[in-house]
């Protein structure tokens, strides 16, 4: 952004790499600074985005069993509802009680983008829904979305209708740890995107994934660099998981020497 820029090179660049933009609400992270300084840097990005109608602040990780990051209103219409697009889909998100990463759009896409007509998908962490109902929109998957946030669960059920695949996703509100009990099918693909902790749910994973299916892992790894992170994941699966195919990739980094990975596991 060009008038960004114009504040200062460095905190501009700092700034623009930390928006995210959610519908038409924009979340910065901003360095200490003072209020005056930060009212400018709104007006700015304002005028420089146009559907920006909202702006917060985020003034904590993302956090929580809800994976849920704390807001503060800096800028515009008070309210935390929106409607994001992506991939061609829609999704109703409430940026302040539920999870959403528009950072994740490309990683849905390549996902989708494997599925075949017919598979059946369990996801394990389904958020709003923007894994499922993608997959299921673009690919005509049966999905089953597990998430225990009821809130999320309901504004995944409000977006499965919105873009006409409810007849295809059926979402479920509970702790995916109790699935086992509740479903006894096994699927093609299971999706578990819980990167903080998906190592507690990797043996439920497995269990629902049927011969010569697949699992995306998604795992927070320290390293010196990404090949070093790579290979503790590779080292962590290769303890439990010892004869199937590994292939990994780097999602994102989400802090100094520290990545987001996912492994396509296939058993
Ligand atoms: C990192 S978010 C990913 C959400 C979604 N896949 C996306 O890309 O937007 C993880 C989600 O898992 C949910 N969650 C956390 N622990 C859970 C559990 N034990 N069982 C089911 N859902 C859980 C959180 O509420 C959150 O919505």
């Amino acid at each position: 952004m060009r008038l960004l820029r114009k504040i200062s090179e460095k905190l501009g660049r700092e700034i623009e790499s930390g928006i995210d933009i959610v519908g038409d609400i924009a979340i910065l992270k901003l360095p200490n600074m003072e209020e005056q300084k930060k009212k400018e840097i709104c007006e700015i990005i304002a005028s420089e985005i146009k559907n920006v109608k909202t702006i917060f602040e985020q003034t904590s990780p993302v956090e929580g069993e809800y994976r849920v990051r704390k807001l503060r209103h800096l800028y515009g219409v008070d309210k935390t509802l929106t409607i994001h697009k992506e991939n061609g889909i829609s999704l109703k998100v409430d940026v302040a009680r539920c999870y959403f990463s528009p950072r994740l759009s490309t990683e849905r896409m390549r996902i989708a983008s494997q599925c075949k007509t017919g598979e059946k998908v369990l996801n394990m962490f389904a958020g709003v829904g923007p894994f499922s109902i993608l997959i299921a929109k673009k690919a005509g998957c049966e999905v089953v979305s597990c998430e225990l946030n009821k809130y999320a669960c309901s504004l995944h059920k409000e977006n499965s209708l919105i873009n006409k695949v409810d007849s295809l996703v059926n979402v479920i509100n509970t702790d995916s740890g109790y699935l086992s009990s509740m479903i006894r099918e096994d699927f093609d693909r299971v999706l578990i995107p819980l990167p903080s902790s998906s190592n507690n749910y990797l043996q439920i994973a497995r269990n629902f994934v049927r011969k010569g299916g697949i699992m995306h892992y998604y795992r927070h790894v320290g390293g010196r660099d990404e090949d070093d992170a790579k290979a503790r994941l590779e080292a962590e699966l290769r303890a439990t998981l010892h004869e199937a195919q590994l292939s990994l990739r780097k999602v994102r980094e989400v802090g100094p020497r520290f990545f987001e990975l996912v492994a396509d596991i296939k058993l």
